[in-house]
């Protein structure tokens, strides 16, 4: 037997996992795994061992548990590990998702359609008017998840700049540029939430202060850090997803012709674009509070936990012809959102945005195709999220 491998690795095709990870995935679907730090973590890369772990009751998200694993030098700083939900277990966990649940449910995003319709329909315009090639980074990828972001919660768009850069950093800087992008991001919406405890707006921050602040449920602070993750989380995620499933559909043509011939389709083809894409590649890191027996293994309590979305999401103990690109596939269920009780929040959001810019795009640019060979393509970020630093397209 070999040393535990290591992980996360990096992707060469944008959408493709790593080559190395086909020895991870064979050695599945329980192993250790080697750090960047040098310490070892269980990862879990079956798709029904990944749900069977995700909902175990010794499963934490204690971040500051000097069991957690940590993948990356940026997850380090203090901010990153006390983060509202994401770090958190229940029984707060839980009253914070009962707080926002109700805010990003499939009725409540509906209701934003036309709203996210009229925002992508804009963008669209811009690369129109822009002409080829033009760089849907940019255009298109970054700025729509802002915007919609910024709108939902109601802050104001003017900032973009600051959050996209700043939520940026975060997730995918050197350690340093993380930590302070993190405390920069936190003292703005520090100021932001005062202003909305003194007058609250419409958006989903002053109806948080209505809802929760003045009844003293929630105070000053707690609104901040959980105003932070809902700006963190929504980013760099969908804007990555966005520019990974455009990519996938210029690469498999045959693929985007079917959803042309019946936009209906789109809806699969977004599940399915998430599961082959697997954007977050690493979809939970837990640590044990207790021992957790899984596929024939003993995970001891204090041991480090990983979910590998990338390859339960490509499992062939679930998934027919799992490496195979299907829009028309009626069983595309993945784990990209994660799985239990810290399951995406924004997973309705997310998937509209998606839907609406495919449609938007693929409808208004026909001829559209990659202006440069995908394997030129920067892409960045390992066992996080993958982003596409430049997507060059002409018509
Ligand atoms: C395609 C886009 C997205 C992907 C792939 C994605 C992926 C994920 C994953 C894998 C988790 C689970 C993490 C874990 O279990 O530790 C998660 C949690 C979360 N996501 Fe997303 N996300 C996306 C978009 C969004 C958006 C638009 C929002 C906006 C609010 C959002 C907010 C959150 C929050 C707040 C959590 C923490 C939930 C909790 O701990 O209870 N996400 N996301």
């Amino acid at each position: 037997m070999t040393e535990a491998p290591p992980y996360p690795q990096k992707r060469t095709c944008p959408y493709e996992p790593p080559a190395g990870y086909r020895e991870i995935g064979e050695r599945g679907p329980v192993l250790k795994v080697t750090l960047f730090d040098g310490r070892e973590a269980w990862m879990v890369t079956g798709y029904r061992e990944s749900r069977e772990i995700l909902t175990h009751p010794n499963l934490s998200s204690q971040r500051t548990h000097p069991g957690f694993p940590i993948v990356a030098p940026r997850f380090r700083s203090q901010i990153a590990r006390t983060l509202a939900l994401i770090a958190m277990d229940p029984p707060v966990h839980d009253v914070y998702r009962r707080y926002l649940n109700p805010h990003f449910s499939l009725k409540s995003v509906r209701r934003m359609r036309p709203e996210i319709e009229r925002i992508v329909a804009g963008f669209v315009d811009r690369i129109v008017e822009h002409g080829p090639p033009a760089d849907l980074v940019p255009l298109l990828a970054v700025p729509l998840p802002s915007l919609v972001i910024c709108r939902h919660l109601g802050v104001p768009y003017e900032d973009h700049d600051f959050f996209q850069d700043a939520s940026g950093k975060v997730m995918l800087g050197t350690e340093e540029e993380s930590a302070t992008a993190a405390q920069d991001l936190f003292d703005y919406i520090d100021r932001l939430v005062a202003e909305q405890i003194k007058d609250p707006s419409d958006g989903l921050l002053g109806t948080l202060v209505r809802e929760r602040v003045v009844t003293g449920d929630i105070g000053h602070d707690e609104l901040v850090s959980i105003a932070l993750v809902l700006l963190i989380a929504a980013h760099e995620t969908t804007s990555s997803s966005l520019a990974l499933g455009v990519i996938t559909l210029l690469e498999h043509p045959e693929q985007l012709a079917l959803l042309r011939e019946d936009p209906d389709r789109l809806p699969g083809a977004v599940e399915e674009l998430l599961r082959y894409i697997a954007t977050t590649d690493l979809v939970a890191t837990r640590v044990a509070k207790g021992d957790i027996e899984i596929a024939g293994h003993l995970i001891r309590e204090g041991e480090g936990v990983l979910v590998s979305g990338t390859l339960a999401n490509r499992d062939a103990a679930v998934h027919q012809r799992a490496d195979e690109l299907d829009v028309l596939r009626e069983d595309s269920h993945h784990l990209t959102f994660g799985f239990g009780i810290h399951q995406c929040l924004g997973q309705n959001l997310a998937r509209m945005e998606l839907e609406v810019a495919f449609k938007e795009l693929f409808t208004r640019i026909p001829g559209i195709r990659l202006a440069a060979p995908v394997g030129e393509l920067p892409i960045l970020g390992a066992g996080t999220v993958q982003r596409v630093l430049q997507l060059p397209v002409a018509w």
